[in-house]
């Protein structure tokens, strides 16, 4: 119990069981472990309490760390309000009466907010280091398909051939943003905010906060233990990089459907029907798509809780902590499924070259050979415009259709316009940077292997 002296009753125990974070914030257990260490030896520093002191809660703590990792000891919800009361009971039960100390000067309000921001930043290195390798995988198997053309789409009707690197390139684009995203953005250190206001006693928050690894101490006590925004950042890091990975498993499910054929599943990221022998279902990409709905949840149930609060800290600030754990676990799980599902996909590189021959996704490209004759654009467009409605009316592609006929149409074609149509030069005519040239791809895909 951390107070006592003005209650004559203890908590109800249904209130008890209502208020506990003990159950989901004992993740912040190592967090609190150091901070509280820090906060002794700082104590002790300023002659707050002595050396001998020092040390002795220094053990305690260290114990209790050796006996969380060994499973010796696990504090019991009912009988905790949270991890930082558990944390100081049981020193108490180690060291005695000077375990009363470790808490001069210090609110349990500048407390969390200094463990979370801790926490933050190690769950933030953790999914820095997740995405960097999902994005190896991404090259890896963009290396193997610099060459392998696949339709590019807008609207999800077929623009413009591309090749599957370049498609995969596009993702290791928005991995590789999603990681500055994920520059924690708590970078000062809240010790000695207390609750609300500072403290009396001679505190040297400078040591503190550079021992905790932050830049400097915030500047301001009030807003210290009101503030959340470090959190909500990082919700947000989340939410786009799961919205991020829904795009990629909603095609991940388009391509693997028997209508794309584009991709093969591997039988370790895919289930069966309970009723249908034939089925292989893409659950995986479908559930990291499923639980995005979650992680946007996340975000926006803490600016709801944030929203009508007055300054400084109130309780309700508590609800912060399941959001970015859930946020945080399902994220960092979508991440390594969707890591896997890639890694053991069969890419099906020769499905879309019959097909492409026979389309229209080559017509940009014969238009811009009129341009280079001198031919203004939308001239150009509607020329190109009248090729097609030949050639759909005549039931023919751009592969049968002739010189003559599209003489016919304009007599300024020659033999050169129907080089536009050879699909297997089609990459290679691409000439802006950042285009799917593989030449433009290959760069980039040594570009990325060497930034990583
Ligand atoms: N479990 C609390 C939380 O997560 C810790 C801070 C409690 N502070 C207080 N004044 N009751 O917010």
């Amino acid at each position: 119990m951390l107070w006592g002296g003005r209650f004559k009753d203890k908590l109800d125990d249904k209130a008890m069981k209502f208020s506990s974070s003990l159950s989901f914030d004992i993740n912040l257990i190592h967090e609190d472990l150091l901070a509280s260490t820090v906060h002794a030896e700082m104590l002790s520093k300023v002659d707050l309490i002595s050396e001998d002191e020092f040390n002795k809660i220094k053990n305690g703590l260290k114990i209790i760390e050796e006996e969380w990792e060994a499973d010796k000891w696990t504090p019991d919800e009912s009988e905790f309000e949270d991890v930082h009361s558990a944390v100081e009971s049981r020193l108490k039960e180690l060291i005695g009466a000077t375990a009363g100390k470790l808490h001069t000067g210090r609110s349990r309000n500048d407390q969390v907010a200094t463990d979370m921001k801790l926490w933050i930043r190690k769950a933030s290195s953790n999914l820095i280091e997740l995405l960097t390798s999902t994005q190896k995988v991404f090259l890896e198997l963009a290396d193997a398909h610099t060459d392998t053309i696949i339709p590019g789409y807008t609207h999800l009707q077929r623009a413009q051939p591309i090749s599957f690197a370049f498609h995969l390139l596009a993702y290791v684009e928005m991995f590789s943003r999603d990681k500055q995203r994920f520059t924690p953005s708590g970078v000062e250190g809240p010790l000695g905010s207390g609750a609300l206001a500072g403290s009396t006693l001679p505190l040297d928050r400078e040591f503190t906060s550079a021992k905790l690894g932050f830049n400097n101490p915030t500047r301001n006590a009030l807003d210290t233990v009101s503030d959340r925004d470090y959190l909500l950042d990082f919700l947000n890091a989340c939410s786009i990089g799961m919205m991020h990975l829904s795009r990629l498993a909603e095609e991940v499910i388009l391509w693997s459907s028997s209508e794309w054929k584009l991709i093969k599943l591997s039988d370790k990221y895919t289930t069966g029907s309970s009723l249908m022998p034939q089925k292989k279902n893409p659950d995986m990409a479908e559930l990291v798509r499923g639980k995005t709905g979650r992680v946007f949840g996340n975000q926006f149930s803490l600016l709801s809780t944030m929203k009508g609060l007055p300054l400084s800290y109130n309780r309700d600030l508590q609800e912060d902590k399941e959001q970015v754990f859930d946020s945080f676990f399902t994220y960092a799980d979508s991440l390594s499924i969707i890591k896997g599902v890639m890694e053991t996909a069969q890419v099906n590189s020769l499905r879309f070259i019959e097909e492409l021959k026979n389309d229209f996704s080559l017509a940009t490209d014969l238009a811009d050979w009129l341009v280079l004759k001198g031919i203004p654009f939308r001239d150009a467009h509607e020329i190109v415009g009248k090729v097609v409605k030949f050639a759909e009316d005549n039931n023919k592609t751009f592969s049968s259709i002739t010189l003559e006929e599209m003489k016919k149409i304009n007599s300024i074609f020659d033999e050169t316009a129907l080089e536009c149509f050879n699909l297997k030069t089609a990459l290679q005519r691409k000439q802006t940077f950042g285009s799917p040239n593989p030449t433009l791809v290959k760069e980039q895909i040594a570009y990325w292997k060497n930034q990583l």
